[in-house]
C-alpha cells in the first residue's frame, strides 16, 4: 500500500489551485512555498524569539500601568541617557513593518543600507537578509546604548545575516557622518526629535531615488521631520504608509 506523506503545519506548503482571472484556468499559488533567508532557519527562529519577547515586554509594560511609570526627569535627558535608562527596552518596527523592509530593500537593490537605531537587531535583521538575498550591498547600523550593541552583534550571528552589516556604537549624528555613499535606502528609528538632523547628514550621500523610511510616524515628535520631507522644496516625492505606528517613505528626488 501506497504510504501517504503529512504535511506538517510548518513543512512545505501543499498546493494549493488558485483561479487565475485572466487565463480562467486554475495555476499554482507560488507566494505560500516562496522562501527566502527571512523566512527560512535560523532567521526566521531568531525572529519569532525577538518578537515574542517584544511582546511579552509590551504586555507587561501596559499591564503596570500609568502608574507604574518613572516619574518625569527635573531636566530634558540627553540622547545617551534616554538610550542607557532604556537599554534593556526593544520598541522594534512592527512585523508588518519589517516584512516592508525585506521587501523594500529587495526592490531597491541599494549598495549602501544605513539604519538609524539598531535596538536588538530586529529591523537590521529583515534589511541584513534582503541584502544577502539581492546577493549585493551593506548595511550600516548604529545604536547609541553599548549593552544593545553588543545583544545585536549576537542576535545578528545568530540567524546568520550578520555577514553584510557593520553596526556602528555611538551617536548617529557622529556614526554616520563616515558612512560611504552613495546610500539607497535609509530607516530612520531612533530617537524620533533626531531624525531631521540625521537625514540632513545623509542628504549629500542620497543616491537619486533613495528611499527614506521613518518609523512611528504618528508619534507628535515627528512632525518636523514630516514637515520637512513633505515640503516639495526639499526634495521628496513622498507618502504616509499605514502599518502600526506608522511609516513615511520617501523618495529622494532632488539633488
Ligand atoms: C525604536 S528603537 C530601534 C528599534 C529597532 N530599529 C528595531 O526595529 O528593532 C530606537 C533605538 O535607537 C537608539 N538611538 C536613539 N538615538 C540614537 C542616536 N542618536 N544614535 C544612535 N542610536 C540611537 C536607542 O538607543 C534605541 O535603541
Amino acid at each position: 500500500m501506497a504510504s501517504i506523506r503529512r504535511h506538517s503545519r510548518l513543512g512545505p506548503a501543499p498546493y494549493q489551485p488558485t483561479f487565475d482571472i485572466w487565463t480562467g484556468r486554475n495555476v499554482a499559488s507560488t507566494l505560500g512555498s516562496m522562501t527566502s533567508t527571512l523566512t527560512t532557519q535560523p532567521a526566521r527562529d531568531v525572529l519569532s524569539r525577538l518578537f515574542a519577547a517584544a511582546e511579552t515586554q509590551e504586555a507587561q509594560e501596559a499591564a503596570a500601568g500609568p502608574g507604574r511609570a518613572p516619574a518625569a526627569p527635573a531636566r530634558e535627558l540627553s540622547a545617551q541617557e534616554r538610550a542607557d535608562h532604556l537599554q534593556d527596552v526593544y520598541m522594534p518596527v512592527s512585523r508588518d513593518g519589517g516584512r516592508l523592509l525585506y521587501a523594500l530593500t529587495r526592490a531597491a537593490r541599494p549598495q549602501t543600507v544605513v539604519e538609524f537605531g539598531t535596538s536588538f537587531g530586529i529591523s537590521t535583521i529583515h534589511l541584513a537578509a534582503a541584502v544577502i538575498d539581492n546577493g549585493t550591498g551593506h548595511v550600516f547600523t548604529t545604536e547609541l546604548s553599548s549593552a544593545k550593541v553588543d545583544q545585536a552583534r549576537a542576535n545578528l550571528d545568530a540567524a546568520g545575516v550578520d555577514g553584510p552589516v557593520t553596526v556602528l556604537p555611538g551617536d548617529a549624528r557622529e556614526t554616520l557622518a563616515g558612512v560611504p555613499g552613495p546610500v539607497g535606502l535609509v530607516l530612520l528609528d531612533g530617537w524620533k526629535d533626531l531624525y531631521l538632523p540625521v537625514l540632513r547628514l545623509l542628504e549629500p550621500k542620497l543616491a537619486p531615488g533613495a528611499l527614506v523610511v521613518a518609523d512611528d510616524t504618528s508619534f507628535p515628535s515627528v512632525m518636523d521631520y514630516l514637515a520637512y520631507v513633505r515640503d516639495p522644496a526639499h526634495g521628496y516625492a513622498t507618502v504616509s504608509f499605514p502599518v502600526e505606528d506608522g511609516m513615511e517613505l520617501s523618495s529622494w528626488t532632488g539633488g
